[in-house]
């Protein structure tokens, strides 16, 4: 499975940003979306373009342009925080939905929301979640996107557990990541460790949806 590591000086001091406890919900939300468009930026680094002709002010030239813009799909609701900065990024994106929360005694995923369309067998899909845990909440989503004929999987974390990578790779799906950082461990609540706490939460509060 091919993993990209953004460690670039920028993404970095977003992150550190966002692992810094004292950062309130609107400095987080910043810093996410910062770091969010830069992952966008560089999970889109091998997209294919096409030519075509144009005048500047002062010539004809060749200009370029996607082929086809990937299709964004975010696992709500951490997420969302993500879709806007993907979407500054590349304005002509569609954009798909993944409703998922981690049962907090299991942390297996509950899925309540699926807004996709039948067939993504020609989409390059970039899926968006800043959490990558246990790896369950996104192998179910991946799981629904191959099952619509998905084959160019991109998933776009934040703060990836060695955990949930190696969940990713032995699972065999067509799948890349493309993260800030792995982390070594989780702890006995299946949060990342050192990691930011609940995404989720630092977003917009705490989750009141009854699994
Ligand atoms: C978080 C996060 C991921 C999931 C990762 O969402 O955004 O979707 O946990 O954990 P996993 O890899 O162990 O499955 P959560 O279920 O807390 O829901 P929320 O975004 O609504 O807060
Ligand atoms: N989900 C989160 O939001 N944070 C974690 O550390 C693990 C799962």
């Amino acid at each position: 499975m091919q993993i990209t590591i953004i460690d670039h000086p920028l993404a970095q001091s977003r992150l550190s940003i966002m692992r810094d406890k004292r950062t309130d919900n609107s400095g987080f939300r910043a810093a996410l979306a910062d770091l969010g468009a830069m992952l966008v930026y560089e999970a889109a680094r091998d997209l294919t373009t096409e030519e075509f002709p144009l005048e500047t002010p002062v010539a004809s030239t060749e200009g370029k342009r996607l082929r086809k813009p990937p299709f964004i799909v975010p696992i709500i609701r951490a997420g969302l925080g993500m879709v806007d900065p993907a979407l500054s990024m590349i304005p002509d994106a569609q954009v798909g939905f993944i409703g998922l929360a981690r049962d907090e005694e299991t942390h297996q995923p509950v899925p309540y929301l699926e807004a996709l369309p039948h067939d993504m067998s020609e989409e390059t899909v970039f899926l968006v979640d800043p959490m990558l845990a246990t790896g369950g909440s996104l192998l179910h989503a991946i799981k629904l996107l191959v099952e619509r004929g998905a084959k160019d999987i991109t998933a776009v974390c934040m703060v990836s557990a060695e955990e949930g990578v190696n969940a990713l790779k032995e699972s065999g799906y067509p799948v890349r990541l493309v993260t800030a950082v792995i982390d070594p461990s989780l702890n006995e609540d299946a949060y990342i460790v050192p990691g930011l706490g609940d995404a989720g939460d630092r977003l917009y509060g705490p989750r009141n949806i009854d699994l």
